[in-house]
């Protein structure tokens, strides 16, 4: 229900600890060059109105692909050139240690963006319990990864925080499916499943 979702634009971040859960997970040549940022980009209205509120610190969070566990081929590193550009800044701290990440190491460094290590060599992300949590506090969770909701994955549902809002993406995707579901059969529409776009084209 759109109505019910508190969105990003109605939260002020100012001083606050604010993590983002977003999907960047691009496809990457045999190099390691990122050969469509879209992901990236398209996280980028989020992320600077977060940073224009002032927060405390902003921490990013994806994953990418999917490991069994700690996988380096699948470090979210391979992120922070493109984020550094995009955001343009020089620095953005790396958070390797991710969910085992202390409140100490996040408030001790000078950049005010944080990149945490991939959130799923982590193996309660993806069969999350009771026992295992993050190590730090965050003060607002926003859920900008859309493409992932669907999961009971720790950093979709299980993130306990004072406040729990929705980026700008999300929130046009629960628009859109709004506008499908209230036109009375007025407009055509088509749902295609497939798990990944090169799986849907060759049938389209
Ligand atoms: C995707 O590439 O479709 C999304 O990032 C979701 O990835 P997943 O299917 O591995 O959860």
């Amino acid at each position: 229900n759109q109505t019910s979702l508190t969105k990003i634009s109605s939260v002020n971040c100012y001083n606050r600890v604010v993590a983002v859960r977003c999907d960047f997970n691009c496809p990457v040549d045999e190099d390691g060059i990122i050969i469509d940022d879209y992901r990236i980009t398209s996280a980028l209205p989020t992320i600077h109105k977060i940073l224009l509120d002032r927060p405390k610190k902003l921490i990013l969070m994806t994953h990418y692909g999917r490991p069994d566990g700690y996988d380096s081929k699948y470090s979210t590193k391979i992120f922070l050139k493109t984020l550094k550009m995009y955001l343009n800044v020089d620095n953005i701290h790396f958070l390797e240690n991710g969910f085992s990440t202390t409140n100490s190491e996040i408030l001790s460094n000078d950049s005010i963006v944080c990149l945490m290590e991939n959130v799923r060599f982590h193996n309660f992300e993806t069969k999350p319990n009771d026992n295992d949590s993050i190590k730090f506090h965050i003060d607002i969770y926003c859920n900008e990864a859309f493409s992932v909701s669907h999961r009971d994955h720790y950093s979709i549902t299980r993130m306990k925080t004072p406040t729990h809002c929705y980026g700008f993406c999300f929130v046009k995707e629960i628009e859109t499916f709004n506008m499908i579901l209230k036109n009375n059969g007025s407009i055509m529409t088509a749902i295609i499943g497939g798990s990944k776009v090169s799986d849907k084209m060759p049938m389209l």
